[in-house]
């Protein structure tokens, strides 16, 4: 493969065949008729209203959707609604905005985006799905696609009706903290895999009752950035967090082979919306770079939907507050996810079109890719359901959607060493003694962006812990956190790893395991019996304080809320299918960027054993 272009063919070539039959590509052009007469009716207020999207904590009153003619809300990490985090509060929430600008005039409906990024993963009681790092190991498009339509039909459930997802970064460097969002290292398996989840949550047709708007993200380079570059740790900190939000270095054809790979099949599967990087490329931010976003998203790639800003990624790019509109807007920049200045933005907006800094030109297109979208939704129809979807919100939370996150769970599994048959457990019979900090603990088997942005430890939803459904094949289990007390027992299971963590908050800079999970795993040899060793975790870490104690390893990242699923790997009621996505290291690696020197290996991309 010689050229840039070369690549782009062939990787749209190489996806289309992977996933037989390509998906009816939607062509948002489609809708430009309705589009256009609409726009032609918006005053300049409304259009820029189309372009604003305040995060819902900080609107300050609910009329002010139709003050200011807002197109769009969001819920951010950790926004909740005020009566509480559940799904009739959602339900509430979500609905009394709709109504409140279906009563408006101009009648726009709004879009309401939310981090659905492993199932509806804000809601108490959504079903949690392993993150993309797990799926990434099953290799499996079908079965991302059920996600993503199961997830989208959760998100519906409550009103909501898009989805800040799929992430097709694609990580090279193992120690930043949105390593777990991303399917793989390699693009070959992003890419199918973004296009698969893709058109999973825009159930391959925008206007179906149990369908969401995906927003393909971070555009470009976010998992490319150098160590040291992150962003800075407050307003006047010299240290930084060293890979979130940082510079990814190279030429356009690497930035295409790696890191927009996944954009492709996904743009080719009908999505309408991508959210630009916080990062920037070769220096210059994402949010910012006319280059990227109109010269090589929409231009070059033929991207009809629209770009969502990051939150407040306005707010990172040179200048005030005025220049920095007028730059992200005028890089192609369409709606802009403010959160809380959405007042100050619309006034400057506005002067920077009054002035001529931003063209009314760039207005009307930004505006005309968003309509399109809402039109392609079926949102414009006299008929629409636009409030939560009754029949999904049945099937919120129910074992039919949990049976498929415990096989995504199984699969996603990796069985990194198995000595001495120490795997499968015997079923049924024997002494099972478990330990380690997240054998019982739902929070840390769902990670990060799970009921909160950074997730948290213990019983923060509903789910089975891997416990829990240890208990339901295991003969008899004890326990004991530090693993002491094992004596006597036919085999001992370790359940360490990473607690949840999202963004710049785990970048870390040493990937080694604490010191009470080296423990736990050596008071369980210490009683001298066969040893296993379940890392949850949202990225490999460096096992080798605890090789010469574990018999067996298997890498269970963060399953998400079905602790079934690592249950029937261990005791073989499934062979493990899981294949490394990413490279795991050895100790006394130097770095852990991907294929540079002083990266040593553990076990290769690939990797996986059966029984
Ligand atoms: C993240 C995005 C997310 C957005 C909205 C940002 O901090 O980078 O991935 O979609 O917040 O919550």
């Amino acid at each position: 493969m010689n050229t840039r272009r070369d690549f782009f063919r062939a990787a749209g070539i190489a996806v289309l065949a992977a996933q037989g039959a390509p998906a009816k590509p939607r062509r948002f052009t489609d809708y430009d008729t309705p589009a256009r007469q609409l726009l032609s009716s918006l005053s300049l207020d409304e259009k820029i209203g189309q372009m604003t999207q305040p995060d819902q904590q900080y609107l300050k009153s609910l009329d002010d959707i139709e003050t200011y003619h807002l197109g769009s809300l969001l819920s951010g990490g950790n926004s909740d609604p005020k009566s509480g985090n559940d799904p009739d509060s959602w339900t509430a929430m979500c609905d009394g905005f709709q109504k409140r600008a279906l009563a408006a005039r101009p009648r726009i409906p709004l879009l309401y985006g939310i981090d659905s990024v492993h199932g509806n993963s804000n809601v108490i009681g959504a079903v949690m799905f392993p993150h993309n790092i797990g799926l990434g190991c099953t290799r499996n498009a079908k079965l991302v696609e059920e996600i993503g339509r199961l997830t989208a039909s959760e998100t519906r459930a409550i009103g909501a009706n898009w989805a800040f997802s799929p992430c097709v970064t694609v990580p090279q460097d193992i120690r930043w903290g949105r390593t777990y969002e991303g399917f793989s290292e390699d693009p070959s398996v992003v890419a199918p895999l973004g296009a698969a989840a893709t058109r999973g949550l825009q159930w391959d047709d925008l206007v179906s009752p149990h369908s969401v708007l995906a927003c393909v993200k971070h555009f470009a380079g976010d998992g490319g950035t150098t160590f040291n570059t992150g962003m800075p740790r407050g307003r006047n900190s010299t240290a930084r967090y060293p890979l979130d939000r940082g510079d990814t270095r190279g030429n356009e054809e690497t930035l295409f082979q790696l890191h927009i790979a996944g954009y492709i099949p996904s743009i080719a599967a009908g999505a309408g919306s991508i959210m630009p990087s916080y990062s920037s490329w070769n220096g210059e931010k994402c949010s910012g770079s006319k280059r990227l976003l109109t010269g090589i998203l929409k231009e070059r790639l033929g991207f009809q939907g629209f770009l969502i800003s990051d939150y407040n990624a306005l707010g990172e790019l040179p200048g005030s507050y005025q220049e920095q509109i007028a730059q992200s807007i005028n890089a192609g920049m369409d709606m802009v996810m403010v959160p809380d200045r959405y007042q100050e933005f619309i006034r400057l907006l506005k002067a920077n079109v009054a002035a001529g800094k931003v063209p009314q030109s760039r207005i009307d297109d930004a505006v005309l890719r968003i309509l399109r979208v809402k039109f392609a939704m079926g949102m414009m129809a006299p008929n629409a359901n636009l409030l939560a979807v009754a029949e999904a919100r049945r099937e919120f939370g129910s074992a039919a959607h949990r049976a498929v996150a415990r096989q995504a769970a199984r699969e996603s599994i990796v069985v990194l060493k198995n000595e001495r048959k120490t795997l499968p457990l015997p079923r049924g019979r024997g002494r099972i003694h478990v330990a380690g900090k997240s054998m019982d603990d739902i929070g840390n088997q769902c990670g990060g962006w799970t009921i909160t942005w950074q997730g948290k430890s213990g019983a923060t939803t509903k789910g089975t812990t891997i416990l829990a459904a240890l208990r339901t094949v295991a003969g008899r289990v004890t326990t004991s956190t530090d693993g002491s007390g094992a004596e006597g027992a036919d085999v001992g299971v370790a359940v360490i790893g990473e607690k949840p963590y999202a963004e710049f908050e785990g970048d870390r800079t040493d990937l080694k395991l604490a010191p009470e999970d080296v423990a736990a795993v050596k008071n369980l040899k210490r009683a001298g019996i066969p040893v296993v060793a379940v890392i949850v975790s949202g990225r490999p870490l460096v096992v080798d304080e605890i090789l010469a104690d574990a018999d067996a390893i298997v890498a269970a990242w963060w399953p998400g809320s079905e602790g079934d699923g690592v249950a029937d790997v261990l005791f073989g009621s499934h062979p493990p299918k899981g294949m490394l996505s990413f490279t795991w290291p050895a100790g006394g690696s130097t770095t852990f960027l991907r294929g540079a020197a002083g990266y040593k290996t553990l076990y290769a991309f690939g990797h996986g054993l059966g029984y």
